[in-house]
């Protein structure tokens, strides 16, 4: 299994994965529309190797990461989608993208990461309640609206709402 990040190539592929993990083509349409816009900053791929089980090289799983900003202006990143494919869920494939992610998100200069999900899968990563750094978004998300700091004080304190690429209206919003 590698990590790495996508190629022109893989388009086709991360498509596929994150249907087949989503059960439809809504992120897969967000994925495309994102990269048609420039604005998948972070898109790695986890790739198995023929020999790991499967006869050829196949993209298995898919993690982005898109531009966020605040209502006082401060740059995060937006994490969506992370998918693994069905088959080959709970081998630790979601956490190496997120590990992988997360430290290329740390080598820039944005100061966060929020991400929309299951608070009990997204905390094991150290994510946490956006509420409670007075952070909101824009879907009514609650809880599982949560937030990972990446730089010393790169949380901003009361920010407001944080708004993601226009792309996500795909969604409803
Ligand atoms: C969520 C997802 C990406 C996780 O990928 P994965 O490769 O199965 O994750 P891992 O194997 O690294 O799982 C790590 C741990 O999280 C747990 N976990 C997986 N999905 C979980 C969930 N939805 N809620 C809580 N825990 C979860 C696993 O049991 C595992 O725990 P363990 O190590 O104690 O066994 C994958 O299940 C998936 O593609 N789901 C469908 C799409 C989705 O919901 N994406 C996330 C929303 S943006």
């Amino acid at each position: 299994m590698i990590i790495r990040a996508e190629t022109q190539a893989d388009a086709a592929a991360i498509r596929a994965v994150n249907v087949a993990a989503f059960g439809g083509p809504l992120e897969a349409e967000l994925v495309d529309r994102l990269r048609a816009a420039g604005r998948l900053t972070i898109s790695l791929v986890a790739e198995a190797h023929a020999g790991e089980t499967i006869a050829v090289e196949t993209i298995v799983g898919h993690i982005a990461f898109s531009p966020v900003t605040a209502t006082d202006g401060s740059r995060g990143f937006g994490l969506a989608p992370l998918a693994v494919r069905p088959e080959r869920q709970r081998r630790g494939i979601g956490s190496s993208l997120m590990m992988r992610g997360l430290r290329l998100c740390r080598e820039r200069t944005e100061g966060y990461v929020v991400v929309l999900g299951e608070p009990a899968y997204y905390g094991r990563f150290g994510f946490a309640a956006a509420s409670a750094f007075g952070l909101n978004d824009e879907y009514g998300g609650g809880d599982a609206f949560q937030v990972l700091e990446l730089q010393p004080g790169g949380i901003p304190q009361g920010a407001g709402v944080v708004r993601y690429s226009p792309e996500f209206a795909l969604f409803g919003v």
